[in-house]
């Protein structure tokens, strides 16, 4: 039986319309879209248009789009390009950014990088439900402000922030607000004008397009300083050759999303909704993260005390479905996810947790059997733990009877 994938939020399948669209380009159109000649010219055009793909799925303008290399770059372009035009702007003062506890890592390393360089940051913490108050956002700003950084959806629990007012209460202020809509986009609708943002960070692979590339949008009018130096590419705001069929493919891919930009989230939280119910019901003292209606349409963190998400990702990867620990960037590692710690849950809560994020391909089908696979998997594994506590307690038992049966009590408990 295949997989069932339910890792959507680390990467998305790429679906044919768009490897079809993308084939070409690495093949018979190989030009350079910097060339003037046809070959090259040809590239351009699928650059350009592409461009209009992506702008017209976000409510941007074409000329507001920006290659670049992906929504870790999309990120750190926006973060340092702002800083570095402050610094030229006004060299004697020292910057401040803020942002939030629970930024993706593309964020928060971009700002300890820049605290390193003498820029002040500060991190607003979250409520339970991992979601900022806008006026404890708006009391860290002070006059040295010059750019907020706050996520449309987290990629670990779902939580959708208020980017919209914190919008409205940086109105008039001479202060950048950027957002990190990598998770938001094909998730809910976007039109960034309306929500007042100056820069937008995307990535094609969590829509169905190739990894390895995405788009800051920056809104007209707002100067950053590229990160990038070489040649003129991307009207001097990211130097180097274009990758022109992940650009393709990123367009495309938007383009699929724009044909039906409701019809596939309202299906993704219908089946989300379900499949938190039969998990909640079939699985003893399972509890879902974050608040129902705040959350993306297609993200389920479950927390299931006294389980080991590693072992459980594992178990039921080899039971055929894929999850995750946590965001994809930190498995691997052992760290319990700071989303979730920011959230006040416990240490032993976070590493007790995982995610499931569904994709617009994902069945009813597929989730009933992620939630039998999910409840025989918990149920075996928390049989093995009190097996082991059992014996563990029984060695103890024994050594305390008689000391000389001890080594062989423990080892019979390991
Ligand atoms: C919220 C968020 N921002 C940024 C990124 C980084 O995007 P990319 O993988 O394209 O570098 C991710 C990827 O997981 C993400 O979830």
């Amino acid at each position: 039986m295949p997989t069932v994938y339910l890792d959507h939020n680390a990467t998305s399948p790429v679906p044919p319309e768009v490897v079809s669209a993308m084939v070409p380009y690495l093949g018979e159109h190989y030009g350079n879209p910097s060339s003037t000649h046809r070959l090259g010219q040809h590239a351009r055009l699928a650059v350009d248009n592409a461009r209009r793909q992506v702008a017209r799925v976000v409510g941007a303008d074409a000329t507001e789009v920006f290659f670049v290399g992906g929504g870790t770059e999309a990120n750190n372009l926006a973060l340092r390009g702002i800083i570095d035009r402050a610094r030229l702007l006004r060299p004697a003062r020292r910057p401040h950014v803020v942002t939030t506890a629970v930024e993706h890592p593309a964020v928060l390393a971009a700002c300890e990088r820049l605290e390193a360089r003498d820029v002040a940051v500060t991190r607003v913490g979250v409520d339970s439900s991992g979601r900022v108050e806008p006026g404890q956002l708006e009391r860290a700003l002070t006059d040295e402000t010059v750019l907020v950084s706050l996520m449309l959806a987290n990629n670990d629990v779902g939580t959708l922030q208020p980017v919209a007012e914190v919008a409205q209460r940086l109105a008039g202020r001479n202060i950048v607000l950027h957002t990190d809509a990598v998770q938001a986009l094909g998730k809910m609708p976007l039109d960034l004008h309306a929500l007042g943002v100056d820069l937008v960070a995307l990535s094609a692979h969590k829509i169905g397009g190739p990894k390895g590339v995405g788009a800051l949008v920056v809104r007209r009018g707002v100067e950053l300083e590229a990160q990038i130096c070489g040649g003129a590419q991307e009207r001097g705001r990211r130097a180097g050759t274009e990758n022109v069929a992940g650009i393709v493919g990123f367009g495309r891919a938007c383009e699929l999303i724009g044909a039906d930009p409701t019809g596939r989230v309202e299906t993704m939280q219908r089946l989300r909704r379900r499949f938190e119910r039969d998990i909640l019901d079939r699985v003893p003292d399972a509890r879902i993260n974050g608040a129902q209606g705040l959350r993306l349409p297609n993200t389920t963190s479950v927390t299931l005390p006294d389980i080991d998400a590693q072992a459980l990702v594992m178990n039921l990867d080899l039971a055929g479905v894929a999850c995750s620990v946590g965001s994809a960037c930190a498995s691997g590692r052992v760290d319990p996810s700071h989303v979730l710690l920011a959230m006040g849950l416990t240490e032993a809560e976070a590493r007790a947790t995982v995610r499931f994020s569904l994709g617009p391909q994902t069945t009813a089908q597929e989730l009933r059997r992620a939630v039998e696979l999910l409840q025989e998997t918990v149920s075996m594994l928390r049989a093995l733990s009190a097996e082991h506590d059992e014996r563990v307690r029984y060695g103890r038992e024994a050594r305390s009877v008689d000391p000389s049966t001890s080594n062989s009590a423990l080892t019979d408990g390991r």
